[in-house]
């Protein structure tokens, strides 16, 4: 298997997507992962053959500075920055606290920004970069009762689509994967669950089916390859249909 070594930081690798996504890109690249619970940082590493991990709440002021840092000083740089990490909130808006409010902005919208803003000059100067966000079909089509959630996801192509014009000409790329509903935990926890069964969700699904974390893993694969050099400001939805009404 011929190794393409590019240096990959994958946010919120963990678990679900985001461990997916790193299990993927690890059997050629080298890959630094991060999220907040130390111990399964520890295990997916050593599991996956990651070369680094960082463990840190990144809504926490200094957190981004921090594992910038620790990424510089494992890999030197990276080619590709993947931005996982995220929160779920399933609130009407009038019973939206501040707080989520505050660190689903943060987490999902800010911190994305601000890691872009921090590798993009390394990528810069290599004129190589691969920017891969990831969103949520939320953000595309509206999800009802989940506003802050819709908002914050949708934020993230228009900074896909205005940061890909600005770095076209470094070839960077700059894309967003917006799933729909994946067989995760991520809307497991009770605070967060919708009031859906989870065979009314299906139902919903034109494919009837949940997206595999893997299938999100494999687009990531594709949009890092030089086949997808031309691909750029683009959302794709991989979401089994359910975009289509
Ligand atoms: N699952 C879906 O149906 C779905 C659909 C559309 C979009 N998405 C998006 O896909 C991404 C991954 O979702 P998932 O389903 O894999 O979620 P998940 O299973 O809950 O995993 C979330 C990951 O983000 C990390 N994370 C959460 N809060 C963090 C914080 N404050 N600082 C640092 N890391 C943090 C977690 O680390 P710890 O475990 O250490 O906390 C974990 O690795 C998210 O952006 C989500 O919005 C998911």
């Amino acid at each position: 298997m011929t190794r393409t070594n590019r240096n990959i930081l994958v946010t919120g690798a963990t678990q679900g997507i985001g461990y997916s996504i790193a299990k993927i890109l690890a059997e050629k690249n080298n890959v630094f992962i991060c999220g907040r619970n130390e111990l399964k940082l520890r295990e997916n590493a050593a599991k996956l053959g990651c070369k680094g991990f960082f463990a840190g709440d990144l809504t926490q002021n200094g957190t981004v500075d921090l594992l910038y840092r620790e990424v510089i000083d494992t890999l030197g740089g990276i080619d590709v920055l993947i931005n996982n990490a995220g929160q779920y909130v399933y609130s009407r808006i009038e019973a939206t606290k501040d707080d989520d409010l505050k660190r689903l902005v943060n987490l999902n919208s800010v911190v994305p920004f601000k890691l872009i803003r921090a590798f993009v000059p390394g990528m810069k100067e290599k004129k190589f970069g691969r920017i891969i966000n990831i969103g949520s079909i939320s953000g595309v089509v509206g999800e009802g009762n989940a506003s802050l959630y819709s908002m914050t996801k949708a934020s993230l192509m228009g900074l896909t689509k205005a940061l890909a014009l600005e770095l076209a000409e470094f070839n960077i790329t700059v894309n967003t994967i917006n799933p729909g509903w994946v067989d995760t935990n991520l809307i497991d926890n009770d605070n967060l669950k919708s009031e859906f069964s989870e065979q009314e969700i299906l139902d919903m699904i034109p494919q009837r089916r949940f997206v595999h974390p893997d299938e999100i893993g494999k687009m990531c694969e594709y949009l890092v390859s030089d086949s997808a050099k031309g691909i750029t400001g683009q959302g794709l939805n991989i979401c089994a249909g359910l975009t289509l009404g």
